[in-house]
């Protein structure tokens, strides 16, 4: 019998799939971007952007190690709302300078001057009442960091490398601590050596960038989606082929019914089927046994508690926002679905962001959250109407009694 452990899916967050299908264009573009860098030649930053579970951060980490080959020396970050990008950028150092063990000791120096030049990494408690760090929090105020950067730019250069920066969830960096590196990453520009960066984020990141400074207008952003069927099928069928193991056809149309080509449910179903199958041949059988488990598991934790938490108002505006269709869709366009004015239905669109079911792409824009939502209301239409209207009916009942 084969061990669990020669199951090749990667259903967990940010690993890396044993085969990255179908983003090809971002992953030359990081690659022309790292090749043109480590020239001496400055290239535009890439930022990778998608909803949840599309699979930036493999991507991103796939670029990363693409670009170590070329000689990057990278500084891996994700920026996050509870932990200033300061503290993280020190833990970055300390790691590259950990796992870059064998760079010349002048590298190493220059790695502990800017490790000096940040705060330890503190986590924060929520709200900022809670504060517990000491010292302060943002790159800006860390006089000297800038400079240790440069020498440090300098020393990698020196040896014939280059310098990465690579922030994942970049549209939670704060926006002083970004506009720090992205100023340092902008002047290195004109220099004989540039600095790189690679981003992820979610779909609002070139909004954030914007804020950070105009000139990231011009950045290279590549918004990463699902995958097509033929991707898919590479996705699912390819790692299993090189360990001797085929999915039936019919097996894999079901699988591709199923996932949609969302990658997040592509290494879960996929992991779930090679576990169900025998010898080495992976069957629609097997496939038909797993996935009212998987999808149920999926519903749950996507959409169902998502959507529980709706007032019947809310669910009426998702309704409304899934019969416009698939993607972003226009706030006046929703109201009208809805009957009403855009100003009156703007605190029902603020709690569905607080919620997380929603999220503003772009000014004037709102999109699900979770990908694939069109399909799970479509799914559970009926069930998520009855909620909407009998509720509709009590609240019109209690308006008209008070
Ligand atoms: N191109 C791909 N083909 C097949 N599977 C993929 C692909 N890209 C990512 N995956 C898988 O999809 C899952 C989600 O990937 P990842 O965590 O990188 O997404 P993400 O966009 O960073 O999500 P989040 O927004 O939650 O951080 C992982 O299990 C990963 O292995
Ligand atoms: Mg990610």
């Amino acid at each position: 019998m084969s061990s669990p452990f020669d199951n090749p899916y990667r259903p967990a967050p940010g690993s890396l799939p044993p085969e990255l299908a179908g983003r090809e264009p971002q992953i030359s573009a990081a690659h022309y971007a790292s090749g043109l860098t480590q020239t001496g030649g400055a290239a535009q930053p890439v930022v990778f952007t998608g909803l949840r579970g599309m699979g930036k951060t493999a991507l991103l980490r796939h670029s990363v190690s693409a670009a170590e080959d070329m000689g990057a020396v990278v500084l891996y970050t994700e920026a996050s709302k509870e932990m200033s990008l300061a503290a993280a950028l020190r833990r970055s150092l300390e790691h590259a300078k950990a796992q870059y063990a064998s760079v010349p000791a002048k590298i190493k120096r220059a790695f502990d001057a800017a490790i000096r030049a940040l705060p330890k990494a503190t986590y924060e408690l929520p709200g900022d009442g809670g504060g517990i760090t000491l010292e302060a929090r943002h790159v800006e105020h860390h006089e000297g960091f800038v400079e240790a950067l440069e020498t440090l730019n300098a020393e990698v250069r020196r040896h014939d490398r280059f310098l990465l920066f690579a922030i994942d969830e970049i549209q939670d960096g704060a926006i002083n601590d970004l506009r720090v590196l992205v100023r340092f990453v902008h002047l290195t520009a004109g220099t004989a050596a540039p600095v790189l960066l690679l981003g992820a984020g979610l779909p609002n990141a070139p909004a954030h960038l914007h804020a950070v400074r105009t000139y990231t207008e011009r950045w290279r952003y590549s918004r990463i989606g699902l995958l097509e069927r033929d991707e898919t099928i590479a996705a699912i069928a390819n790692p299993a082929t090189i360990r001797g193991v085929t999915f039936e056809v019919d097996a894999l149309e079901r699988l591709v019914d199923e996932t949609a080509g969302y990658p997040f449910f592509i290494q879960e179903y996929a992991s779930a089927a090679w576990t169900e199958h025998r010898g080495n041949r992976v069957t629609l059988r097997d496939v038909d046994m797993i996935a009212p488990g998987v999808r149920s598991m999926l519903e749950s934790s996507f959409y169902d508690e998502r959507f529980r938490r709706l007032t019947p108002r809310e669910l009426r505006y998702a309704l409304g926002m899934a019969d416009l269709g698939v993607g972003p869709q226009t706030v006046g366009a929703i109201a009208s679905r809805l009957g009403a004015s855009s100003e009156n239905v703007s605190s029902i669109r603020s709690q569905l962001i607080k919620k997380d079911v929603v999220f503003v792409p772009a000014a004037g824009l709102v999109e699900f959250r979770m990908p694939l939502t069109d399909r799970y209301i479509a799914r559970h239409r009926a069930q998520l109407e009855r909620r909407a209207r009998f509720y509709g009916r009590r609240e019109v009942t209690k308006s008209v009694d008070s």
